[in-house]
């Protein structure tokens, strides 16, 4: 699989150079340890495990709200995160989780609605920079666009573009139709969710991937309806990402989704 493409050829090096280390008195035995062999086990067996779950199986429980946590647990403020100067609005466990998506999914279009002062656009197209073998492109979407900040306007890969998200009709339907596939969209606007949901979902194709932060965690009518609508058009929940570090423990909520 992909996210742990490599990890076989460690092991491979290892017995092959430092045979003496791999074993339980050797650093190995910490990397033998029964915890990290569980940790490393799900990695490699996460294309054949059950990781796909319908909305309907799934409760609404979470170990951890990132967002409250860090009020509970760490330092007041310490997850308003900056990237390269500007503005992130997003959790350290989202931050190590779409990395790891686009690694594995190799988007070629990444749509994010609510850029904000531009830092997350920013950072998501770095990392498509970095991560992805063939470059795609990073589309971002605010109201109030006159916020974004020049530095990230000046990134190869990512265009900011200013619509009112209430009212799906604002979209540009022939930049859409154009854009290449796999697809992640990030839903971070909070504005009208299942509405433009409904409307984005005519152009993803089988195996793109819909993230809708924050607003689920709220589990009430409209979600568990808008869950059912997201059911019906064939979206599976990758438990991969929203439990990897516990259940829900992500600001997205049963809402790591990927079309079937
Ligand atoms: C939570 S912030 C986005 C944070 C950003 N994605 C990040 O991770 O740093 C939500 C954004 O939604 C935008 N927004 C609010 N109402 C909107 C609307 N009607 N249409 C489009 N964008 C809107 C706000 O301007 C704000 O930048």
């Amino acid at each position: 699989m992909k996210l742990a493409s490599e990890h076989q050829a460690f092991w491979d090096a290892g017995h092959k150079n430092y045979p003496d280390q791999m074993r339980s008195d050797g650093f190995g035995g910490q990397l033998f340890s029964p915890k990290a062999l569980d940790g490393i086990k799900a990695v490699l067996s996460a294309d054949h495990s059950d990781r796909f779950a319908r909305p309907s199986d799934r409760d609404w429980m979470s170990s951890i709200y990132p967002w409250t946590g860090d009020q509970r647990a760490t330092k007041i403020g310490a997850l308003a995160k900056t990237y390269r100067g500007l503005i992130i609005y997003k959790t350290p466990f989202d931050l190590a989780l779409y990395p790891r998506l686009i690694w594995e999914l190799q988007p070629r279009t990444i749509l994010e609605l609510g850029s904000c002062q531009g830092g997350s656009g920013l950072w998501f197209a770095d990392n498509m920079s970095v991560l992805c073998e063939r470059l795609g492109e990073v589309h971002s979407f605010d109201l109030y666009i006159e916020l974004v900040h020049e530095n990230a306007k000046k990134h190869p890969l990512l265009s900011f573009h200013q619509i009112d998200l209430s009212d799906v009709a604002n979209f540009d339907e022939k930049l859409l139709a154009g854009l290449p596939h796999p697809w992640l969209v990030i839903d971070d606007a909070h504005v009208q969710i299942f509405s433009v949901f409904s409307y984005l979902n005519k152009f993803l194709v089988s195996g793109d991937y819909y993230v809708i932060e924050d607003n689920p965690v709220f589990a009430n009518k409209e979600i568990i309806d808008g869950f059912q609508l997201i059911e019906r058009a064939g979206y599976l929940i990758d438990t991969y990402y929203t439990d990897a570090f516990g259940t829900n423990v992500t600001c997205a909520s049963n809402a790591w989704l990927r079309k079937s």
